[in-house]
Protein backbone atom coordinates (compact mmCIF):
# COMPACT_ATOMS: atom_id res chain seq x y z
CA UNK A 1 0.00 0.00 0.00
CA UNK A 2 1.47 3.54 -1.41
CA UNK A 3 -1.28 6.01 -0.31
CA UNK A 4 -3.71 5.79 2.84
CA UNK A 5 -5.89 9.50 2.59
CA UNK A 6 -8.21 9.65 5.16
CA UNK A 7 -11.84 11.35 4.63
CA UNK A 8 -13.26 13.15 7.98
CA UNK A 9 -16.73 12.91 8.24
CA UNK A 10 -19.56 14.40 10.38
CA UNK A 11 -22.95 14.95 8.16
CA UNK A 12 -21.58 14.61 4.84
CA UNK A 13 -24.12 12.36 3.55
CA UNK A 14 -24.49 13.89 0.16
CA UNK A 15 -21.43 14.46 -0.03
CA UNK A 16 -19.22 11.34 0.46
CA UNK A 17 -20.74 8.80 -2.43
CA UNK A 18 -19.99 11.14 -5.09
CA UNK A 19 -16.37 11.74 -3.46
CA UNK A 20 -15.61 8.29 -3.26
CA UNK A 21 -16.32 6.85 -6.74
CA UNK A 22 -13.94 10.04 -8.13
CA UNK A 23 -10.98 8.96 -5.66
CA UNK A 24 -11.14 5.59 -6.80
CA UNK A 25 -11.47 6.85 -10.38
CA UNK A 26 -8.27 9.17 -9.45
CA UNK A 27 -6.88 5.95 -8.21
CA UNK A 28 -7.18 3.93 -11.18
CA UNK A 29 -6.98 6.27 -13.81
CA UNK A 30 -3.21 6.95 -12.25
CA UNK A 31 -2.16 3.98 -11.02
CA UNK A 32 -1.87 4.92 -7.49
CA UNK A 33 -2.28 2.05 -5.03
CA UNK A 34 -4.59 3.70 -2.16
CA UNK A 35 -6.90 2.89 0.22
CA UNK A 36 -9.81 5.64 1.64
CA UNK A 37 -10.07 6.10 5.39
CA UNK A 38 -13.35 7.27 6.54
CA UNK A 39 -13.86 8.18 10.26
CA UNK A 40 -17.27 9.14 10.66
CA UNK A 41 -18.31 10.68 14.19
CA UNK A 42 -21.72 9.09 14.49
CA UNK A 43 -22.89 11.75 12.11
CA UNK A 44 -26.88 11.97 13.21
CA UNK A 45 -27.36 12.62 8.93
CA UNK A 46 -26.96 8.55 8.66
CA UNK A 47 -23.27 9.37 7.14
CA UNK A 48 -22.06 6.71 9.14
CA UNK A 49 -24.65 4.05 7.46
CA UNK A 50 -24.55 5.09 3.97
CA UNK A 51 -21.04 4.05 4.11
CA UNK A 52 -21.42 0.66 5.93
CA UNK A 53 -23.70 -0.58 3.01
CA UNK A 54 -20.78 0.85 -0.11
CA UNK A 55 -18.08 -0.78 2.04
CA UNK A 56 -18.75 -3.85 0.08
CA UNK A 57 -18.81 -2.36 -3.27
CA UNK A 58 -15.24 -0.93 -2.77
CA UNK A 59 -12.81 -3.10 -1.73
CA UNK A 60 -9.71 -0.64 -0.23
CA UNK A 61 -12.08 1.01 1.41
CA UNK A 62 -12.15 1.54 5.59
CA UNK A 63 -13.98 2.92 7.87
CA UNK A 64 -13.82 4.10 11.52
CA UNK A 65 -17.16 4.86 13.67
CA UNK A 66 -16.29 6.91 16.38
CA UNK A 67 -18.81 7.70 19.40
CA UNK A 68 -19.11 11.12 19.25
CA UNK A 69 -18.19 14.18 17.89
CA UNK A 70 -14.36 14.54 18.53
CA UNK A 71 -13.47 16.91 16.13
CA UNK A 72 -11.20 17.19 12.96
CA UNK A 73 -7.73 16.71 13.75
CA UNK A 74 -8.53 13.76 15.67
CA UNK A 75 -10.53 12.09 13.43
CA UNK A 76 -7.60 12.69 11.05
CA UNK A 77 -5.05 11.16 13.32
CA UNK A 78 -7.15 7.86 14.29
CA UNK A 79 -7.75 7.15 10.71
CA UNK A 80 -3.86 6.97 10.04
CA UNK A 81 -3.87 5.16 13.25
CA UNK A 82 -5.27 1.94 11.53
CA UNK A 83 -3.53 2.93 7.86
CA UNK A 84 -0.79 0.92 6.25
CA UNK A 85 0.30 3.33 3.15
CA UNK A 86 3.26 4.73 3.32
CA UNK A 87 2.07 7.98 2.61
CA UNK A 88 -0.45 9.64 5.00
CA UNK A 89 -2.98 12.48 3.49
CA UNK A 90 -6.33 14.15 4.57
CA UNK A 91 -8.79 15.90 2.46
CA UNK A 92 -12.30 17.19 3.58
CA UNK A 93 -15.68 15.03 2.20
CA UNK A 94 -17.43 17.94 0.86
CA UNK A 95 -15.94 18.51 -2.61
CA UNK A 96 -13.96 21.53 -1.74
CA UNK A 97 -10.49 19.76 -2.46
CA UNK A 98 -10.19 18.68 -6.08
CA UNK A 99 -9.66 14.56 -6.68
CA UNK A 100 -8.07 15.30 -9.74
CA UNK A 101 -4.92 16.59 -7.60
CA UNK A 102 -4.30 13.63 -5.29
CA UNK A 103 -2.31 12.34 -8.12
CA UNK A 104 0.06 16.00 -8.01
CA UNK A 105 0.27 15.45 -4.49
CA UNK A 106 0.85 12.11 -4.31
CA UNK A 107 3.86 12.00 -7.17
CA UNK A 108 5.57 14.77 -5.36
CA UNK A 109 6.30 12.51 -2.53
CA UNK A 110 6.29 8.68 -4.60
CA UNK A 111 9.01 10.53 -7.01
CA UNK A 112 10.95 12.03 -4.13
CA UNK A 113 10.68 15.65 -5.07
CA UNK A 114 9.22 16.30 -1.15
CA UNK A 115 8.17 14.92 1.91
CA UNK A 116 5.21 16.80 2.52
CA UNK A 117 2.89 18.12 -0.25
CA UNK A 118 -0.18 20.60 0.84
CA UNK A 119 -3.25 21.65 -1.70
CA UNK A 120 -2.82 25.20 -1.03
CA UNK A 121 -5.37 27.36 -2.07
CA UNK A 122 -2.81 30.55 -1.82
CA UNK A 123 0.12 29.94 -3.60
CA UNK A 124 -0.05 31.12 -6.99
CA UNK A 125 -2.57 29.24 -9.23
CA UNK A 126 -4.48 28.76 -5.83
CA UNK A 127 -8.14 30.28 -5.44
CA UNK A 128 -11.10 29.93 -2.94
CA UNK A 129 -14.41 29.89 -4.85
CA UNK A 130 -17.81 30.78 -3.24
CA UNK A 131 -16.67 31.85 0.39
CA UNK A 132 -18.37 35.45 1.41
CA UNK A 133 -15.93 38.25 2.71
CA UNK A 134 -15.96 37.25 6.94
CA UNK A 135 -14.74 33.70 6.34
CA UNK A 136 -12.44 35.15 3.85
CA UNK A 137 -10.96 37.67 6.08
CA UNK A 138 -11.26 34.99 8.75
CA UNK A 139 -8.87 32.77 6.67
CA UNK A 140 -6.67 35.28 5.82
CA UNK A 141 -6.06 36.50 9.40
CA UNK A 142 -5.24 33.18 10.55
CA UNK A 143 -3.07 32.28 8.26
CA UNK A 144 -1.41 35.42 8.87
CA UNK A 145 -0.67 34.66 12.40
CA UNK A 146 0.72 31.55 11.25
CA UNK A 147 3.51 33.54 9.78
CA UNK A 148 5.35 33.34 13.12
CA UNK A 149 6.03 29.69 12.80
CA UNK A 150 5.77 29.52 8.69
CA UNK A 151 6.51 30.54 5.75
CA UNK A 152 3.80 28.08 3.80
CA UNK A 153 1.53 30.06 2.26
CA UNK A 154 -1.55 27.80 3.17
CA UNK A 155 -0.56 25.92 6.21
CA UNK A 156 -4.19 26.02 7.15
CA UNK A 157 -5.39 23.94 4.52
CA UNK A 158 -7.41 20.50 4.92
CA UNK A 159 -6.26 18.56 1.89
CA UNK A 160 -2.14 17.05 2.17
CA UNK A 161 0.15 14.12 2.47
CA UNK A 162 3.04 13.62 4.43
CA UNK A 163 5.47 9.92 4.01
CA UNK A 164 4.84 8.55 7.33
CA UNK A 165 8.38 8.16 8.36
CA UNK A 166 8.11 12.35 9.06
CA UNK A 167 5.88 11.48 12.51
CA UNK A 168 7.81 8.71 13.67
CA UNK A 169 7.62 9.39 17.39
CA UNK A 170 6.26 12.89 17.12
CA UNK A 171 3.17 13.67 19.76
CA UNK A 172 0.78 14.90 17.40
CA UNK A 173 -2.13 16.57 19.13
CA UNK A 174 -3.80 19.73 18.02
CA UNK A 175 -7.24 21.01 18.95
CA UNK A 176 -9.80 21.49 16.61
CA UNK A 177 -9.82 21.94 13.14
CA UNK A 178 -6.27 22.84 12.08
CA UNK A 179 -3.67 19.91 12.09
CA UNK A 180 -1.63 21.44 9.27
CA UNK A 181 -0.16 23.68 10.71
CA UNK A 182 1.20 21.39 13.46
CA UNK A 183 2.57 19.01 11.28
CA UNK A 184 4.37 21.76 9.88
CA UNK A 185 5.71 23.09 13.08
CA UNK A 186 6.49 19.13 14.80
CA UNK A 187 7.19 16.78 11.81
CA UNK A 188 10.61 15.90 10.40
CA UNK A 189 10.83 16.40 6.82
CA UNK A 190 13.60 17.74 4.41
CA UNK A 191 10.93 19.70 1.36
CA UNK A 192 7.57 20.92 2.28
CA UNK A 193 5.89 22.21 -1.40
CA UNK A 194 2.76 23.84 -2.51
CA UNK A 195 0.66 22.38 -5.19
CA UNK A 196 -2.24 25.06 -6.17
CA UNK A 197 -5.29 23.85 -5.86
CA UNK A 198 -8.94 25.89 -6.45
CA UNK A 199 -10.97 25.26 -3.38
CA UNK A 200 -14.96 25.22 -3.75
CA UNK A 201 -17.60 25.93 -1.36
CA UNK A 202 -19.53 23.20 -0.37
CA UNK A 203 -22.78 22.93 -2.09
CA UNK A 204 -24.43 20.59 0.37
CA UNK A 205 -24.50 20.55 4.37
CA UNK A 206 -23.07 23.33 6.23
CA UNK A 207 -19.49 24.39 7.27
CA UNK A 208 -18.35 22.87 10.80
CA UNK A 209 -16.11 25.48 11.18
CA UNK A 210 -17.42 27.91 14.07
CA UNK A 211 -16.14 30.23 17.02
CA UNK A 212 -14.71 27.27 19.17
CA UNK A 213 -12.18 26.28 16.45
CA UNK A 214 -11.15 30.12 16.36
CA UNK A 215 -10.47 29.87 20.03
CA UNK A 216 -8.62 26.23 19.48
CA UNK A 217 -6.73 27.91 16.67
CA UNK A 218 -6.02 30.54 19.21
CA UNK A 219 -4.95 27.97 22.30
CA UNK A 220 -2.78 26.31 19.61
CA UNK A 221 -1.10 28.83 18.63
CA UNK A 222 0.31 29.97 22.07
CA UNK A 223 1.34 26.15 23.14
CA UNK A 224 3.29 25.77 20.14
CA UNK A 225 5.45 29.03 21.07
CA UNK A 226 8.22 26.44 23.12
CA UNK A 227 8.85 24.52 19.50
CA UNK A 228 10.22 27.31 18.03
CA UNK A 229 12.79 28.49 20.50
CA UNK A 230 13.73 30.74 17.40
CA UNK A 231 10.42 33.11 17.86
CA UNK A 232 11.60 33.17 21.60
CA UNK A 233 15.53 34.17 20.97
CA UNK A 234 14.22 36.36 18.69
CA UNK A 235 11.92 38.27 21.06
CA UNK A 236 14.39 39.13 23.83
CA UNK A 237 16.70 40.08 21.08
CA UNK A 238 14.15 42.92 19.87
CA UNK A 239 13.41 43.48 23.64
CA UNK A 240 16.64 44.13 24.25
CA UNK A 241 16.86 46.33 21.01
CA UNK A 242 14.12 48.39 22.27
CA UNK A 243 16.08 48.62 25.69
CA UNK A 244 18.88 50.17 23.23
CA UNK A 245 16.74 52.51 20.89
CA UNK A 246 15.15 53.71 24.84
CA UNK A 247 18.52 54.56 25.73
CA UNK A 248 19.93 56.28 22.79
CA UNK A 249 16.44 58.10 22.43
CA UNK A 250 17.12 59.52 26.11
CA UNK A 251 20.32 60.55 25.85
CA UNK A 252 20.25 62.44 22.07
CA UNK A 253 17.10 64.19 24.13
CA UNK A 254 19.48 65.49 26.48
CA UNK A 255 22.55 66.59 23.95
CA UNK A 256 20.60 68.06 21.42
CA UNK A 257 18.60 69.91 24.16
CA UNK A 258 21.08 71.19 26.88
CA UNK A 259 24.42 71.21 24.98
CA UNK A 260 23.53 71.55 21.13
CA UNK A 261 20.26 74.00 21.93
CA UNK A 262 17.98 72.65 19.70
CA UNK A 263 14.22 73.62 20.76
CA UNK A 264 13.32 70.30 23.03
CA UNK A 265 10.60 69.58 20.97
CA UNK A 266 12.46 69.51 17.55
CA UNK A 267 15.22 67.40 19.13
CA UNK A 268 12.58 65.03 21.05
CA UNK A 269 11.30 64.20 16.87
CA UNK A 270 15.06 64.06 16.05
CA UNK A 271 15.87 61.65 18.78
CA UNK A 272 12.99 59.56 18.67
CA UNK A 273 13.25 58.86 14.65
CA UNK A 274 17.62 58.18 14.89
CA UNK A 275 16.72 55.50 17.92
CA UNK A 276 14.17 54.17 15.37
CA UNK A 277 16.82 53.53 12.94
CA UNK A 278 19.05 52.34 14.55
CA UNK A 279 16.28 50.02 16.22
CA UNK A 280 15.34 48.83 12.52
CA UNK A 281 19.20 48.46 11.91
CA UNK A 282 19.72 46.41 14.42
CA UNK A 283 16.61 44.32 14.38
CA UNK A 284 17.41 43.40 10.64
CA UNK A 285 20.55 42.23 10.67
CA UNK A 286 20.58 41.10 14.34
CA UNK A 287 17.27 40.07 15.27
CA UNK A 288 15.94 38.98 12.20
CA UNK A 289 19.31 37.92 10.81
CA UNK A 290 18.65 39.68 7.45
CA UNK A 291 20.83 41.30 4.81
CA UNK A 292 20.85 44.61 5.46
CA UNK A 293 20.53 45.41 1.82
CA UNK A 294 17.23 43.28 1.43
CA UNK A 295 14.18 44.78 0.58
CA UNK A 296 15.39 47.92 2.77
CA UNK A 297 13.11 50.89 1.68
CA UNK A 298 9.97 49.15 1.79
CA UNK A 299 10.91 47.52 5.04
CA UNK A 300 11.80 50.29 7.10
CA UNK A 301 8.17 52.37 5.61
CA UNK A 302 6.73 49.14 7.33
CA UNK A 303 8.99 49.22 10.60
CA UNK A 304 8.05 52.53 10.82
CA UNK A 305 4.10 52.61 10.38
CA UNK A 306 4.64 49.71 12.88
CA UNK A 307 6.26 51.46 15.24
CA UNK A 308 3.48 54.68 14.86
CA UNK A 309 0.89 52.36 15.58
CA UNK A 310 2.45 51.13 18.63
CA UNK A 311 3.06 54.15 20.37
CA UNK A 312 -0.47 55.22 19.65
CA UNK A 313 -1.32 51.55 21.50
CA UNK A 314 1.52 52.34 23.90
CA UNK A 315 -0.81 56.00 24.75
CA UNK A 316 -4.12 54.02 24.95
CA UNK A 317 -3.30 51.67 27.32
CA UNK A 318 -1.50 54.01 29.18
CA UNK A 319 -4.41 56.37 29.38
CA UNK A 320 -6.66 53.17 30.20
CA UNK A 321 -4.97 51.77 32.74
CA UNK A 322 -4.80 55.44 34.26
CA UNK A 323 -7.72 56.83 34.09
CA UNK A 324 -10.44 53.67 33.94
CA UNK A 325 -8.26 51.00 36.11
CA UNK A 326 -7.16 53.90 38.65
CA UNK A 327 -3.73 52.40 38.39
CA UNK A 328 -0.27 55.38 39.40
CA UNK A 329 0.44 56.46 36.17
CA UNK A 330 4.18 54.93 36.00
CA UNK A 331 2.97 51.20 36.73
CA UNK A 332 0.38 52.03 33.80
CA UNK A 333 3.37 52.64 31.61
CA UNK A 334 5.05 49.89 32.56
CA UNK A 335 1.68 47.67 32.03
CA UNK A 336 1.58 49.52 28.49
CA UNK A 337 5.24 49.46 27.24
CA UNK A 338 4.31 45.10 28.01
CA UNK A 339 1.38 45.13 25.83
CA UNK A 340 3.02 47.64 22.93
CA UNK A 341 6.62 45.53 22.77
CA UNK A 342 4.31 42.44 22.35
CA UNK A 343 2.27 44.28 19.36
CA UNK A 344 5.66 45.40 18.45
CA UNK A 345 7.58 42.44 18.23
CA UNK A 346 4.38 40.29 16.43
CA UNK A 347 3.41 43.26 14.06
CA UNK A 348 7.01 43.42 12.90
CA UNK A 349 8.01 39.78 12.84
CA UNK A 350 4.74 39.20 11.04
CA UNK A 351 4.09 42.11 8.52
CA UNK A 352 8.31 43.29 8.43
CA UNK A 353 10.73 41.13 8.63
N1 LIG B 1 -15.15 13.00 11.93
C1 LIG B 1 -15.32 14.34 11.99
N2 LIG B 1 -15.51 14.92 13.21
N3 LIG B 1 -15.28 15.06 10.87
C2 LIG B 1 -15.44 16.40 10.96
C3 LIG B 1 -15.65 17.06 12.18
C4 LIG B 1 -15.69 16.26 13.36
O1 LIG B 1 -15.86 16.75 14.48
N4 LIG B 1 -15.78 18.39 11.93
C5 LIG B 1 -15.66 18.53 10.59
N5 LIG B 1 -15.47 17.34 10.00
C6 LIG B 1 -15.26 17.03 8.58
C7 LIG B 1 -16.35 17.53 7.66
O2 LIG B 1 -17.38 16.59 7.52
C8 LIG B 1 -15.58 17.74 6.37
O3 LIG B 1 -15.42 16.55 5.65
C9 LIG B 1 -14.22 18.20 6.85
O4 LIG B 1 -14.10 17.71 8.18
C10 LIG B 1 -14.08 19.72 6.81
O5 LIG B 1 -15.14 20.30 7.53
P1 LIG B 1 -15.96 21.56 6.98
O6 LIG B 1 -17.02 21.82 7.94
O7 LIG B 1 -16.31 21.37 5.55
O8 LIG B 1 -14.84 22.66 7.15
P2 LIG B 1 -14.61 23.99 6.34
O9 LIG B 1 -14.87 23.81 4.89
O10 LIG B 1 -15.28 25.08 7.04
O11 LIG B 1 -13.03 24.13 6.57
C11 LIG B 1 -12.14 23.54 5.70
O12 LIG B 1 -11.31 24.50 5.20
C12 LIG B 1 -10.44 25.06 6.16
C13 LIG B 1 -9.56 26.01 5.45
O13 LIG B 1 -9.90 27.31 5.67
C14 LIG B 1 -11.32 22.43 6.36
O14 LIG B 1 -10.53 21.77 5.38
C15 LIG B 1 -10.38 22.94 7.39
O15 LIG B 1 -9.51 21.90 7.82
C16 LIG B 1 -9.57 24.00 6.78
O16 LIG B 1 -8.75 24.58 7.76
MN1 LIG C 1 -15.80 22.42 3.83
Amino acid sequence: MKLSLVIPTYNERKNILQLLKKIQEEFKKNNIQGEIIVVDDNSPDGTGKILDETKIKIKNLKIIHRKGKFGLSSAVLDGWKIAEGEILGAMDADLSHPPEKIKELFWEIENGKADFAIGSRYAPGGEIKGWGFKRKLMSKTATLLARVYTKVKDPMTGFFMIKRTCIKDKKINPKGFKILLELIIKANYKIIKEIPIIFNNRIEGKSKAGTKEIFCYLQNLIGYLPYKKKVIREFFKFAFVGGIGTIINVLLLYILTEKVGVYYLLSAIVSFLIAMTSNFILNKVWTFKENIRLNAKKKYFQFTLVSIIVLIVNLFFLYLFTEIFEIYYLISQVLAIGIALIINFFGNKIWTF
